[in-house]
């Protein structure tokens, strides 16, 4: 306990299975949060969880569309109103797009582009200069295992996360001298509601889903959002603070069976 106490987090997708566990591990380690999501009903539903489980919680549920800069912007300035600047920036808000390259449209391209790439864009820019205000800080920007191998099937989704990897270390390069770290979290398969949706949509239940659907990790399971959020706090806190640029997979030893 206590491992962010007195700092002020941003966290983007907090309404979701990964940015609400964060949410909620970063307010069990004292940190004042910004839940933001464009689902404005979950991220309420997230900020009432963490109330009820820690009641000093100091939590702040927004509703706004990432993608759009200047919702971006609206929301940082908010978070700064409120709590009196930022410390940290999380940035998980993500979709999916499913499909071949050879059968993907402009459209797609656009939206998923738009969440995955731009909405952290946005959102890295509008944090930087609280960051250096507070001569320091640190960002933590989700993309997936798949941003750094590869796979058939998700192409444009994969394309985003390698972008978001590069996007945190060319960041990282360039405000460090403002004290601002900048690392990328990789997770692999994560059991979250969305994932049992998809799969209850197909008739796979939940328990069928949780014994077949991530076989190929070396652990033979999926992960739990927690233990991502765990990495995201790692990283966060000033635990490591030796730690800037670097990309951190979480996977459950996937990508080191398939290698
Ligand atoms: N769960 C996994 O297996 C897994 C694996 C690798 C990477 N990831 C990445 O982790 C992140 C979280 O995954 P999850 O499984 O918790 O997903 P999720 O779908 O549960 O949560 C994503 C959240 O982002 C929000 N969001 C989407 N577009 C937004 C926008 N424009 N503005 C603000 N919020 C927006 C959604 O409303 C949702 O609450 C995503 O970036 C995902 O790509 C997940």
């Amino acid at each position: 306990m206590g491992r962010l106490q007195d700092k002020i987090a941003f966290i983007t997708g907090g309404g979701g299975g990964i940015g609400g566990a964060t949410a909620l591990l970063f307010a069990e380690e004292g940190a004042g949060l910004a839940v933001v999501d464009r689902d404005g009903t979950a991220a309420d539903a997230t900020a009432a969880a963490i109330r009820e489980r820690v009641p000093s919680a100091r939590v702040l549920p927004l509703g706004a569309d990432l993608s759009d800069e200047a919702e971006a912007r609206r929301t940082m300035a908010a978070t700064d109103a409120h709590f009196g600047g930022l410390d940290i920036l999380v940035n998980v808000a993500g979709i999916r797009v499913y499909g071949a390259l050879a059968d993907a449209e402009p459209d797609t391209w656009d939206s998923i582009l738009a969440v995955n790439l731009m909405a952290t864009v946005h959102c890295c820019k509008a944090a930087v200069p609280l960051l250096r205000a507070r001569n320091g800080g640190s960002i933590v920007n989700v993309s997936s295992v798949f941003g750094v191998t590869g796979r058939a099937g998700m192409g444009q989704y994969d394309v985003t996360k390698a972008a978001v990897v590069s996007l945190s270390r060319t960041l990282a390069i360039e405000e460090v001298g403002h004290g601002i770290r900048v690392n990328t979290v990789c997770p692999g398969p994560t059991i979250t509601p969305f994932h049992i949706a998809r799969a209850e949509a197909r008739g796979v239940s939940e328990e069928e889903l949780r014994r077949t659907g991530a076989r190929h990790t070396l652990m033979k399971r999926w992960g739990e959002p927690r233990e991502v959020a765990c990495t995201i706090l790692f990283l966060a806190s000033d635990e490591s603070s030796f730690v800037t640029g670097t990309t951190l997979v979480v996977d459950g030893g996937a990508s080191a069976a398939s290698a």
